[in-house]
């Protein structure tokens, strides 16, 4: 598993992806780790085939207790099917999640760690010192759908939006944004369902400050590739599969 750190400072964010070891048909995921000195959330920790792998990547940069949150952005096999996995690994854990996605992750198997819905219009988690926002993403692709931002690293974990589907082993930024966005197009198109919807999150995304916009699949953008995307986004009829 690659690890590439975003963030460097009182507290670090660290990715972790394209992974040699990954069955070949399963599609590759960005996993996002935030440590903040006893304390770290780890976001979209990824599918049961990955777990083990991700379990020993996280270790080099925290302990395993100091591991007392977890995120999942939607109920997505490839964002969270290692959820039992994690609660026999984790049973003091605390997992944020959309609140209507409770009864359908628990077939995932929670039986020690506590799920904390997260309210439709979103909240705030606090580490150590680091200060998390929830912001809504609802129909990005998922009817209960949150994102990560950190106002202190000015970085916007994006789950689904911004995905790029990528030959294995492409590197983890943007270099060429013209080029990528053929990487993506298909993909939003199709699985964000609503107009409406992307609007209102662009809208709400506009208003923050960010520097690296972390997707969960595909190429991490930076600088002024962030307002790139926004603007291709926006531009971007989607959830046009059925015309
Ligand atoms: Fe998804
Ligand atoms: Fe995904």
């Amino acid at each position: 598993m690659k690890t590439t750190t975003l963030y460097d400072g009182h507290h670090r964010w660290i990715a972790f992806g394209r992974d040699t070891e990954k069955p070949e048909k399963i599609i590759d995921t960005n996993q996002y780790l935030v440590v903040d000195g006893k304390r770290a959330l780890l976001m979209d920790p990824g599918g049961i085939e990955i777990f083990s792998a991700m379990l020993a990547s996280v270790l080099r940069f925290t302990d395993i207790e100091h591991i007392t949150d977890l995120f999942a952005s939607h109920q997505d096999p490839d964002i969270i099917s290692s959820l039992g996995l994690w609660d026999q690994t984790l049973p003091h854990a605390r997992l944020h999640a959309p609140w209507i996605w409770e009864g359908f992750l628990r077939h995932f198997g929670i039986n020690h760690i506590e799920y904390v819905p997260l309210p439709d219009e979103g909240t705030t988690l606090t580490l150590e010192q680091a200060e998390l926002q929830f912001i809504p993403a609802h129909y990005l692709h998922a009817p209960g759908n949150f994102h990560v931002y950190d106002p202190v690293a000015r970085i916007l974990m994006s789950g689904d939006v911004g995905t790029a589907l990528e030959p294995e082993g492409a590197p983890m930024f943007v270099e060429d944004f013209e080029a990528h966005t053929a990487r993506m197009k298909t993909f939003h198109q199709r699985w964000m369902p609503s107009n409406k919807a992307k609007q209102d999150w662009i809208n709400r995304v506009r208003t923050l400050d960010i520097s690296i916009l972390a997707p969960q699949h595909g190429r991490i953008f930076r600088g002024d590739d962030v307002k790139r995307f926004l603007d291709w986004f926006e531009a971007l009829d989607v959830g046009i599969a059925v015309e």
